[in-house]
Parts: C-alpha cells; structure tokens; sequence
C-alpha cells in the first residue's frame, strides 16, 4: 500500500464568504462587545436547545466558573467531577476554592458512572459536573435523578456534543445548567466562545450579573463579542447538517471496520443522538501498537489524537506549583475525603485504561467522503498487519 499517496483530509473550521461579510459587516458598525448580536444568538441558542434561556460567555471554561458561582457552589464544597474531560471541567471547580471529586467513567458511555456518583456522595456535596465526552451522551436522566434525590446542582458539559440527544431532548437541558465550548475547534466554531443554557430565571440573572461586573456581589468580565456571537449564528444554523455528516462518517467507518477483532468504532445506542465530534476508536492491541498506529496517522497529518487525561494526574493536582489562593482541599475548613488522600493514587480504573492510549479519537469533519474512510480503513489494516508481524 502506497501510504503517502493519502486524500488530504478536510480541515475544521471552514469559515466561508458569509462570516467573512458577516464579521466585516459587525466592524463597521463599531460595537463589537458584547451587545445586539450576542442577544440575538442567545435567542437563537435557546430556541434550539429548547431553554428558556442562554447566556453568551467569552469561553466554556468561564462558562462552567459562572455556572458553579451562580449555583452558590463555594469554599468546602465538593463537586463530583469526571477524569476524562479537558481540564476545564475540573479546573473550574478550582476556580470557586471548591473540591473537585473524581469518579471513574463507565465503559459504555465513558461518562460518569452513575452508581459511582452516588457512592462518593457526601455531606460536604453540593454539584455534578457531567461531560458528554467526544459527542457521545452520558448517562445524564439516571444521574439527572440522582442529583434531584440529593438536592445536588447539575451542570451538563457539553462542550463536545451540541445537538445530541438522549430520547429526543437536547443534551445540556438535563441538568440546571449546560455549558457549551464554541472554540475554533468545537462544531459551533467561533475562535473563542461559550454559552451556558438553563431553564432556571434566577440562575439565569444571576449569570448575567456575574458575567458582566454586577454591581452587588463579586463578578467578572466574561463576556461574549459580537464577533463570536455572528459566527455563533452561522455556525448554530449549520449544526444539524455539520453533525449529520460526522454522524454518516462515524457508522460508514463502522462498516468497514465492523468484524476486525482488534478495533472497535464506538457507536452511540439508538435511543441517543451521538453527535461524533470525534469518533472514538477503541483498539483491541498492545499499547506499544496503539502508540505506533498513533504516530502514523499523525505523520500522515490525520486528525487524531491519544484521549487525554486522566485529569485527576494533572499537574494542579500534584502540587507542583501552589496557587497564591492555595490548594481548596488542604483549607483548614475542609475535613472530607480528598483532605487526606492523594489525587494521583484515586482508584479510577476506566479512566486509566481508556486514556493509555488505545483509545484513538479520530476527527472526521464535515466534508469527510467515503474515500477518506476507505483509505483509513486500510491504512489501519496495514499498520496493524505490519506492527504484528
Ligand atoms: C469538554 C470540554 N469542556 C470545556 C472546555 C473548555 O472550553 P473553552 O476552550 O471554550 O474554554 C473544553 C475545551 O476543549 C472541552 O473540551
């Protein structure tokens, strides 16, 4: 097989003649913080995920630091979070001199385990962060149940999946609060930018007051730009079509693989919308394999990538450079688990394994044809007969 003659892959973002006129046409007026445009797709936003209301944020990870200080999550606090994410959805926890609580993933759906959840529940517990990993939805109406029993906030990170459902409702209206990251990377492309959803009118408020130097309490400047909110409406106009094809990509590729033992290409279950914003490939080989498979692609320039985490091993849990606030579980008012327990040793035995690097996230773009995923899926079959020979 001649593996340099490849089909370039499509590129994200593809932002064509309408941005270009529409962020021109913002220019011109002179306004580009935060102001008619940013009103406009949050109205947008809500009617698509069917909220009552959106609030526009400068980023997902302001977003999820509003979401916690607009729930009155704070100092002593323990949030239950997940070690499969980017670091946002714990780092955001931090942010509020709150705990951030792992529980390992389940295998079916590399969310929260909600059985875990529940067992790690504790008096000092006030929050869930759930996050609908690469597009794929999470168990979120069992743990939408659980946190209703325990009186928990829920805030759906869905960062990765705009337009998934689970039994037709969108994910990110489960839980009190959902957050979407519109980084240049994520489906809704808008360089940097994020939206928090919620049925709730007071959490909603008091967002708006903390995003934009609410006079009472302690806020932020986290707002959106007109910039980010024209290509936010452009980019939410195309969301269906985009994930339509990222869906088409996930089970074509599905066939073609289907029947080899040493990968899988995970699927989400019929009562759900996955929405792939990367199709995760879980390989069945030693992971000296998987890391040379890995390299490969990457050196062919595929859009691939070793799932990151597990995040309770990252570097602001293992106090190699303390924060002037200090760390929040070593505060003299937190006497809960984490206060004598190592970050690094959590017993998280999913986590682990699905971030040693056999599971490969694969990017496939709207724009990816069926060529693309025949050539991949020969490719694959290549490397690995060679590598097992
Ligand atoms: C799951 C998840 N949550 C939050 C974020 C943070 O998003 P942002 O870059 O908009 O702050 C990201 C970014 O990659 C993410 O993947």
């Amino acid at each position: 097989m001649k593996i340099e003659a490849l089909h370039c892959w499509p590129s994200w973002p593809r932002y064509g003649e309408l941005e270009q006129v529409e962020v021109a046409r913002v220019v011109s007026t002179n306004q580009i913080y935060a102001d008619r445009e940013v009103v406009e797709f949050e109205h947008a936003f809500s009617d698509y995920q069917e909220s009552k209301y959106s609030v526009g944020v400068g980023n997902a990870t302001q977003g999820l630091h509003l979401a916690l200080a607009a729930a009155g999550i704070g100092q002593g606090d323990e949030v239950i979070v997940t070690p499969c994410s980017w670091i946002s959805s714990a780092s955001a926890v931090l942010m509020q001199n709150s705990i951030p609580i792992f529980v390992d993933i389940e295998g079916s759906t590399l969310g929260l385990n909600p059985e875990l959840i529940e067992r790690a529940i504790t008096k000092n517990t006030k929050a869930i962060i759930l996050v609908h990993l690469l597009g794929y939805p999470a168990q979120v109406e069992k743990i939408q149940e659980i946190a209703k029993s325990y009186g928990l906030i829920l805030i759906e990170d869905g960062s990765h999946a705009p337009g998934a459902t689970v039994n037709g409702r969108k994910v990110g209206t489960f839980g009190d609060l959902g957050v979407f990251s519109l980084h240049q990377r994520k489906a809704i492309s808008t360089g940097d930018g994020g939206v928090i959803c919620t049925n709730n009118e007071d959490l909603a408020s008091k967002l708006r007051r903390l995003r934009s130097f609410g006079d009472e309490e302690l806020s932020y400047n986290y707002r959106m730009t007109e910039f980010s909110a024209v290509l936010g409406k452009i980019g939410l106009k195309n969301l269906d079509l985009d994930n339509n094809q990222r869906i088409a990509a996930a089970h074509q590729l599905a066939n073609l693989l289907s029947g080899k033992g040493w990968v899988k290409v995970r699927l989400t279950p019929e009562n759900q919308r996955g929405v792939y914003h990367a199709i995760a490939l879980e390989f069945d080989l030693p992971t000296t394999i998987c890391s040379r498979i890995l390299t490969t692609l990457l050196e062919l320039k595929l859009p691939v990538r070793k799932l990151g985490g597990p995040l309770n091993r990252h570097p602001h849990f293992a106090k190699t450079m303390e924060p002037a606030r200090g760390y929040p579980w070593l505060h003299s008012n937190y006497t809960g688990y984490m206060r004598d327990h190592s970050y690094h040793d959590l017993d998280l035995p999913n986590a682990y394994k699905f971030t040693d690097g056999r599971l490969i996230e694969l990017y496939a773009h709207p724009g990816t044809e069926e060529k693309h995923l025949v050539e991949l899926a020969g490719l694959l079959e290549h490397i690995v007969h060679q590598e097992s020979n």
